[in-house]
């Protein structure tokens, strides 16, 4: 049954992979820069968000596609993603200034992620695993079919994820796994992160933390 799941899942993906490639945004990031304002106390002025151990990390926001940042600010904005942290500031945002931080992030140089540092090599052999091959004995792809060569990202509908902070991808796949984040198209990421352990997390998070972010 499992394996007739996944047919539909890797020809979705192949899909929205050609159709994401073209994703210009109508956006201006002089004016970007001023909507900003409000986001660098968490997001930092270089939009390299912050790792927190233990607690809720904010990612980065420079370097990744325009479209995907704006489709998450309307996600949050129309409650279909849901933060407490952040939808206030979603909310401050009119249609034409989420377009316009969206086209200033994207354009910033991509900066590195943290959090996996402390994790022990056994672990992170395991993480690599899971980014680049997955495990088809458990039905789990790897996540570069999705989010591109690298995990740098595909288009507009597979953020990159190499590079970001461990936390934050961590609290992501849990979010999917617990239902508190369900605004991925075909619930695509749904369908990995239900499959993954804890110590699958854990991995995969801490070995894309500390792969190249560009
Ligand atoms: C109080 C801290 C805080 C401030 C200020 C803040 N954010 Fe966030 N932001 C977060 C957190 C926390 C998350 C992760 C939410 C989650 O886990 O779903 C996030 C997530 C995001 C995401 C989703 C990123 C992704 O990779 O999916 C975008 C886009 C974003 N913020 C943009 C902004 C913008 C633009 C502003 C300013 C208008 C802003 N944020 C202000 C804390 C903040
Ligand atoms: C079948 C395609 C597919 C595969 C395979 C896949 N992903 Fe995703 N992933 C997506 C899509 C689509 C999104 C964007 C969801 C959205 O628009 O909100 C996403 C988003 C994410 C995000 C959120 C990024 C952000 O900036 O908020 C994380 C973290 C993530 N994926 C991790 C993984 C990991 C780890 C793997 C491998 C174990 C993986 N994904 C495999 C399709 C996939």
């Amino acid at each position: 049954m499992k394996i007739l799941s996944n047919i539909p899942l890797i020809s979705v993906c192949i899909a929205l992979s050609t159709l994401g490639q073209a994703n210009t945004i109508d956006g201006d990031a002089t004016r970007g820069q001023a909507a900003s304002a409000v986001c660098t106390a968490c997001h930092q002025a270089d939009g390299s968000g912050m790792f927190m151990p233990g607690g809720e990390s904010w990612p980065r926001l420079a370097g990744l596609d325009a479209a995907y940042i704006y489709k998450q600010l309307k996600d949050f904005n129309d409650g279909t993603r849901e933060n407490a942290s952040m939808a206030p500031f979603a909310a401050m945002l009119n249609d034409q200034q989420m377009r316009d931080v969206s086209v200033y992030y994207s354009e910033m140089p991509a900066t590195p992620g943290k959090g996996g540092e402390s994790a022990d090599l056994e672990m992170l052999e395991w993480g690599k695993t899971l980014a680049i091959h997955g495990d088809w004995t458990r039905y789990i792809p790897s996540c570069q079919s999705c989010h591109g060569p690298d995990n740098l990202g595909a288009g507009q509908h597979f953020p990159a994820i190499a590079g970001q902070h461990s936390g934050y991808i961590e609290a992501q796949l849990t979010a999917w796994q617990e239902n508190t984040r369900h605004n991925d198209p075909q619930h695509l990421m749904l369908a990995i992160a239900e499959r993954l352990s804890p110590y699958d997390i854990q991995a995969v998070s801490a070995w894309l933390s500390l792969q190249p972010s560009q």
